[in-house]
């Protein structure tokens, strides 16, 4: 480490006012943060995460007027999603002005906004002045991270500006993302669930996971290798022929049978099956279990109702698509 990471918000705005990126809380998992309307900090935040400027930025603002600084031809729709869930974690597609850098959409015609909830990322918004791009605060493809601490384990001896800690991230799993050009669509299920979304503006679709190697366009931010660990985990039945290989972990949830002699370290979701305790865990939890001695992280089923979507969908962009590879 070069200097300890940490920075207060008085410190941060200074810094991202100089140019350089900082990481901030929110609700759903700390992100990397610029000026929007800076490339030179926005290509910083692609470099700093590895992360390939194909896959474009959420703008994060701080009160419901700068809406109207990053997109235009804002349907109604649009409104009615903000007075019912912001702040909080969902992100609205929308058209975006020209004045957005097309660094930030990757030269996409629309723009992704959130008006994040937690108060640190509010506060460090509102004495900026100028809404922040942030993407989750880790390297490309890896495990976003929940707390200052696994900022500062993946980014830390990056070229950053500091990371302004503002405690675990309440909610757990990235923002639904929820696209308004076209057909309203999530793009990206999270703790605003389908069930939410109708209740407001009616019937929604639901974008399945499309990627395909070499096609991240066509649905940014929907690659299916996302959010792994490196040690090889596996979401899904396990076949009766497969023996399971020593030094097996296991991510369970709800009252789980006993382990059987391989799995030597079992860390629980929730106990009580409750769904937004098991977001909260997710990504501590595999990142807990990402340690070299380890073999295999196989994940009890979890249900897909409510923001177990969200968990499900996590999962499956981690899991090995097939045990046979391992
Ligand atoms: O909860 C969150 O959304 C966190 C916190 C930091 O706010 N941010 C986050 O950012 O998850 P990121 O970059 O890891 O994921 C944003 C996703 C990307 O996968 C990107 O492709 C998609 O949003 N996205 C951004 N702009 C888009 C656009 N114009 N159209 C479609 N997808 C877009
Ligand atoms: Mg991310």
């Amino acid at each position: 480490m070069k200097f300890p990471p940490w920075t207060t918000v008085d410190e941060a705005v200074k810094k991202l006012s100089e140019g350089a990126v900082v990481a901030i809380p929110t609700e759903t998992v700390y992100g990397l943060a610029a000026p929007v309307f800076n490339p030179l900090s926005l290509a910083k935040i692609f470099e700093v995460k590895g992360r390939p400027t194909f896959d474009p930025l959420i703008v994060h603002i701080s009160n419901f007027n700068q809406i109207h600084e990053l997109a235009k031809e804002i349907p109604q729709t649009a409104f009615q999603l903000a007075k019912a869930f912001w702040p909080g974690p969902m992100t609205l597609i929308l058209p975006k002005k020209d004045s957005v850098p097309d660094l930030c959409t990757s030269g996409l015609p629309s723009v992704a906004i959130r008006f994040p909830s937690h108060p640190t990322a509010i506060a460090i918004i509102n004495k900026l002045g100028i809404p922040l791009a942030a993407p989750s605060a880790n390297l490309f493809k890896h495990i976003s991270p929940t707390t200052a601490a696994h900022v500062k384990e993946q980014l830390g001896d990056r070229d950053i500006g500091g990371i302004v800690d503002g405690g675990p991230s309440t909610v757990g799993v990235e923002s639904t993302i929820i696209s308004l050009v076209g057909v309203p669509t999530v793009l990206r299920p999270g703790a605003i669930t389908v069930e939410m979304i109708e209740k407001v503006i009616g019937k929604i679709q639901v974008s399945q996971s499309t990627s395909k190697p070499g096609d991240a366009m066509a649905a940014p931010g929907q690659m299916d290798v996302h959010y792994s660990p490196t040690v090889p985990l596996y979401y899904g039945i396990i076949p009766s022929e497969f023996s399971i290989p020593q030094n097996t972990v296991r991510i369970a949830f709800g009252k789980h049978s006993p382990n059987s002699k391989f799995i030597k370290e079992t860390v629980n979701l929730s106990e009580s099956e409750n769904l937004l305790e098991a977001a909260a865990n997710l990504y501590a939890h595999m990142r807990q279990l990402d340690s070299p001695q380890n073999k295999l992280i196989i994940v009890d089923p979890i249900p897909l109702g409510g923001i177990g979507l969200a968990l499900n969908d996590r999962l499956k962009r981690a899991s090995l698509k097939s045990l046979k590879s391992l």
